[in-house]
């Protein structure tokens, strides 16, 4: 074979060069600068020379990020420095006593400068950087010894395969650590593809992120959309490094994602301000967090501090408020769901978890009730974690009562008495009877739910009414409804009636990606329906599109697209999408809010502290069609300045970009010149 030449390196050079830095537009600052396909020919190009040289393949490749074959299992990796734990606060006043000990540790007078980070529920690693190259991630273990999951980590985009020469030469080596979590939009949509392909759903983002990262095929971890969160390196004795606020820009400078909430704050009240803000934040936020860490900024004053047994004696994790509570099974009930899945339920005697009454948590599957061996009458511990689902986390086995019994799945579906089936692999049990009566509840519900037809008043007891007197066979029935067919039904009056059908009429004109979604297409969550409408704009494009061409959708895997593919050939459906034309319904033409939006076109970045959270002005800059960045450039058309804007601002008047408030947000949003 021949050697490659000169022109074949520095093509490679400059293709690793561009797949870097289209990674990290992407990945880390979110700003892509380039398409989806305009990336893939890039690195089709990468691939292509090093499988034609492939002597040329290097460990910091972009490549190497695909994954790598099967290994048996995961090799043990000793800690340099242990990986340490963290002592809890669950209150102000806790809070104030670790305050107090850490003034009379370092024999300080005045206020301590502390950094505060979110306490983020996923996987903490470590990743080993000599010279610069990642060579070597972890998982933690148990602080001392962890597992080598170096093949798996190297597939994450948020971790940067190679540093700046400067910080190589600086630190010859380095550990950086952090945690690696599942956004919990990913999380849904995982399990929805789990779902569709018969698969058990995982119980909730961090078990997934946790499952994701110690798959031993790591071809399956690439296939998961992971991310790492860096908050802080091993060692301290970094000479040219004095505090861990400076660590973190350093990293950021570096590639690695910092969490948006990390800053800085002196002493007690200043932190307590960070904690309600975070708190106040935390159920908007796509990634779960249960606290918040404080550590003493200033690493000559936490080498004074030092560690007793495994935890700093310089940082605490201020939990938020428990989101467990312990109550009482008062009955296992078995849910069908949309696509005829039989959950087990436990039906509990209500109980408030973080403020929220809970009366049901799901069992997830059969395998996960039969391993938790819950039995009526046991004692349970229920969780909700953010706006997960609650579910039941442990059974106090202790205060069992005597002569209960172990529960099993019915063999009989509890609403039509079909038969039950479990296939071979799969966790889930189905009803396979498509006019089960359960199964239409759902799938009418789904239908008119909120981010589908939107149908105000049509919820679970209504549709199982209109069912139950056969009034509605399948969502379209809906559209051939009067007022006659609903007068008799239970508590309808007249004035409901007609809101009801007010409601129906309305919905006619649902647009695209809801009329999408409403379908309940397995698979098919919010997101996939909106990049479907975007991709197709009219619906009869989408519905006669060959499976194959749906693949070639950005964010549609073949799983959905073979899901799509036999929702639409499907009979049944084909005369219920032509009976919702006959209804009325209208299809209407997609116009993507990104073309349409008052503030389409437009790049924002946003800086300093604001009124609310930055996930606020991001969802609203996003729901009228504008673009969030992370990083101030020539692209930036508005930087979004609150209060102490730092080096962004500095940079946006460096290159004359508008700097707007938050009224000046709301300008915008007002003019009605569009
Ligand atoms: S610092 C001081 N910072 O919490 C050394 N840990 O109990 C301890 N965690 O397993 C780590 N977010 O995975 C630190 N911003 C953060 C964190 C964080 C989450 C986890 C970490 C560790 C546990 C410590």
């Amino acid at each position: 074979m021949a050697a490659p030449d000169e022109k074949i390196l520095a093509e490679l050079k400059k293709l690793r060069a561009e797949v870097n830095r289209h990674n990290r537009l992407y990945y880390v600052d979110d700003n892509p600068a380039i398409s989806d396909a305009e990336y893939d020919r890039l690195f089709d190009r990468l691939l292509e020379i090093e499988r034609q040289f492939p002597e040329l393949v290097t460990p910091d490749s972009p490549s190497q990020r695909i994954g790598a074959p099967v290994s048996r299992k995961f090799a043990a990796v000793q800690h340099r420095v242990q990986m340490l734990s963290l002592q809890k606060v669950t209150s102000k006043e806790e809070f104030d006593q670790f305050d107090r000990r850490v003034r009379e540790g370092l024999d300080a007078s005045g206020e301590i400068e502390y950094i505060t980070e979110p306490k983020l529920d996923g996987l903490a690693v470590e990743l080993v950087y000599e010279q610069g190259l990642f060579v070597l991630g972890s998982t933690r273990g148990d602080g001392r010894t962890g597992e080598n999951i170096t093949v798996n980590l190297r597939t994450l985009r948020t971790i940067p395969l190679r540093l700046s020469e400067e910080t190589a030469k600086r630190c010859p080596l380095l550990e950086v650590r952090g945690e690696v979590i599942m956004k919990k939009s990913a999380f849904a949509h995982l399990n929805d593809t789990l779902e569709a392909d018969n698969l058990p759903p995982l119980a909730n983002p961090r078990n997934a992120a946790a499952g994701s990262l110690r798959q031993l095929d790591s071809s399956v971890t690439a296939s998961r959309p992971l991310m790492f969160y860096a908050y802080g390196i091993s060692d301290t004795d970094l000479a040219y490094l004095d505090n861990q606020h400076t660590v973190m820009e350093l990293l950021r400078e570096e590639g690695f994602l910092i969490n948006e909430f990390v800053t800085t704050a002196t002493g007690v009240s200043e932190s307590a301000r960070a904690f309600e803000k975070l708190e106040s934040a935390r159920e908007q936020l796509d990634y779960e967090i249960d606290g918040m860490v404080v550590k003493v900024d200033r690493f000559n004053q936490q080498t004074i501090l030092g560690q007793i047994s495994r935890a700093p004696r310089w940082a605490v994790a201020w939990k938020f408020a428990a989101e467990t509570a312990q109550t009482v099974v008062e009955e296992i009930e078995f849910s069908v769901g949309r696509t005829g899945v039989i959950t087990p339920v436990a039906r509990l005697e209500p109980v408030q978890v973080s403020g929220v009454h809970v009366s049901h948590a799901t069992l997830h599957n059969a395998d996960r009730m039969q391993d938790l061996d819950i039995r009526k009458g046991d004692t349970v511990t229920v969780r909700r974690a953010g706006d997960v689902i609650p579910e039941v986390v442990e059974v106090d086995k202790a205060k069992r009562p005597a002569s209960t019994k172990a529960v099993k799945i019915p063999t009989e579906c509890p609403s039509c008495r079909g038969s039950i089936t479990r296939t071979e692999n799969e966790a889930a049990h189905r009803c396979l009877n498509p006019a089960c009566p359960a199964q239409l509840e759902r799938r009418l519900f789904h239908f008119a739910s909120k981010s589908g037809f939107d149908i105000e008043g049509l919820g679970g007891k209504l549709a199982r009414q209109l069912i139950d007197e056969k009034l509605v066979r399948n969502p379209a029935d809906l559209f051939f409804l009067t007022k006659e067919q609903l007068l008799p039904l239970d508590l309808m009056a007249d004035k409901k009636a007609q809101n009801l059908l007010d409601a129906i009429d309305h919905s006619r004109a649902t647009p695209l990606p809801r009329l999408i979604y409403a379908l309940g297409i397995p698979g098919v969550g919010e997101a996939a329906a909106g990049l479907l409408a975007g991709q197709f704009e009219t619906f009869e494009r989408f519905e006669n599109i060959p499976v194959e061409e749906l693949t070639a959708v950005d964010g549609i895997g073949p799983t959905i697209a073979a899901g799509i593919g036999d929702f639409l050939a499907n009979e049944g459906n084909q005369s219920m999408l032509k009976r919702m034309r006959k209804g009325g319904v209208q299809f209407p033409v997609f116009q993507s809010l990104a073309a349409t939006g008052k503030l389409a076109g437009k790049t924002f970045v946003i800086t300093g502290t604001l009124s609310q959270p930055r996930g606020y002005f991001k969802n609203l800059i996003e729901e009228h069609g504008g673009k969030v960045a992370s990083a101030v450039s020539a692209k930036t058309d508005y930087l979004l300045n609150g209060a102490d804007g730092g080096s962004k601002l500095a940079k946006a008047r460096k290159l004359g970009t508008t700097i707007i408030d938050e009224s000046g947000l709301q300008q915008l949003l007002n003019d009605t010149n569009d």
